[in-house]
């Protein structure tokens, strides 16, 4: 029998396709990746595992990555200060070839010939799946059944389920797409296709209205080593600990929220909607600090490999050579990048409002317009004569 290691949420769309495969004489392992979307906590994972054997997969693995995902994708993408056409932290975008890399893994360990996804064909996480599958191993079949399937309706796939005695939840449809994880959630469908339509409150899960219950301001000072977060308030938390608390803080204060018509690597332009309290907090401070430390010129040229970082992971390529070449441009950038910083939360903004280095190239005494001041003015004039000269006729 063929063998097919598939990328399984617990959802109605994967479930049915376990079924569908199985039907189309796959053996199918299900693997469920758990990025922190809220996993053992409200979902079951017992009824997930029993739904996937339910549907007929033959063994399911079900594995925590969150540290994982947190050491080598999170902080390389927040070291670099990647963010998507100005506002997407990339949440999703940072899951995907972490998912993918252990669908390539198992399928070794299974020998399976093929891994399976249950994306679209129209969004960029099919792209990200099978452009780091195909990175990590050429060899593998991929099969994406919802490009090809016969289901035109989620009432459909109901109905299929159904015949096979597949347990689903047939609760009343989300009117939103979600993808969540300890990064942030990604929300689309329903009204929001709408653009004339701001998007209603019930859209959000973790910056709900309380934004508006807090009238007095929040402060928080991150401590960063060498790039790396690891205090908030002076205590040392473990990173997930850490991303968490500022989920929950950063929530409250209706902090991270992001709304924008974005440019899908498949050529079409969506809206979506996110949320990233932790993520908006840590980048903020992160990039605060940069400006604290960096030199201008070193500083300047990190904006360019920003754009280019984020990208890169928008578009699939986490594992590609650019993308490795610039993860030791932006380590060397951050071996001085410790310090704390200071933010003030209030009614969904975040700025930094205190900052401190040991390694901070501030100089009061430059800058200063007091009596201290130790600048000497009477350079300025020649240096501007000489940086001005090439554009005198
Ligand atoms: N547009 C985002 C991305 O491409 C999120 C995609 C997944 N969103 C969702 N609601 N299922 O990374």
């Amino acid at each position: 029998m063929k063998k097919v290691v598939l990328a399984y949420s617990g959802g109605l769309d994967t479930s049915c396709i376990v079924r569908w495969l199985k039907e189309r004489d796959w053996e199918v392992i299900c693997f469920v990746a758990d990025l922190g979307q809220g996993l053992g906590k409200g979902e079951d994972l017992a009824k997930i595992e029993g739904r996937a054997l339910a549907a007929g997969a033959s063994k399911v693995y079900i594995k925590d990555l969150q540290d994982e995902f947190i050491e080598d994708f999170i902080l390389p993408a927040l070291k670099a200060n990647a963010i998507y056409e100005g506002k997407y932290l990339l949440a999703t975008a940072l899951g995907r070839p972490l998912i993918a890399k252990y669908l390539v893994d198992i399928a070794h360990k299974e020998k399976a010939q093929a891994i399976a996804h249950g994306c679209t064909g129209k969004g960029n996480d099919q792209v990200r799946f099978e452009v780091t599958a195909g990175i990590l191993d050429p060899k593998l079949e991929i099969l994406a059944p919802v490009r090809e399937w016969e289901f035109k309706s989620r009432d459909e796939e109901i109905e299929y389920c159904q015949m096979f005695n597949i347990p689903i939840d047939v609760t009343k449809k989300k009117p939103y797409s979600i993808d969540r994880n300890i990064w942030g959630i990604s929300i689309e469908a329903g009204i929001l296709e709408d653009l004339g339509q701001e998007p209603p409150e019930d859209a959000y899960m973790i910056t709900k209205a309380q934004t508006h219950q807090v009238s007095y301001p929040k402060y928080v000072e991150i401590y960063f080593e060498k790039g790396v977060p690891k205090k908030i308030d002076g205590k040392t938390y473990k990173l997930k600990t850490l991303i968490t608390h500022l989920n929950e803080i950063g929530g409250l204060y209706g902090v991270g929220r992001a709304d924008m018509v974005e440019n899908r690597l498949v050529g079409i332009k969506s809206r979506e909607i996110y949320e990233a309290p932790a993520a908006t907090i840590l980048y903020t401070a992160h990039k605060e600090l940069e400006c604290l430390v960096l030199d201008r010129e070193l500083a300047h040229f990190k904006e360019i490999v920003a754009l280019k970082y984020s990208e890169l992971v928008y578009y699939g390529l986490w594992y590609s050579n650019l993308k490795l070449a610039l993860d030791a441009f932006v380590n060397q950038t951050q071996k001085n990048l410790t310090g704390s910083i200071k933010l003030k939360l209030f009614k969904g903004s975040c700025v930094p409002v205190a900052r401190s280095s040991a390694n901070s190239l501030y100089k009061k005494e430059l800058s200063t317009y007091g009596k201290e001041d130790k600048f000497n003015q009477k350079l300025a004039e020649g240096f501007i004569r000489i940086w001005g000269m090439p554009y005198q006729k």
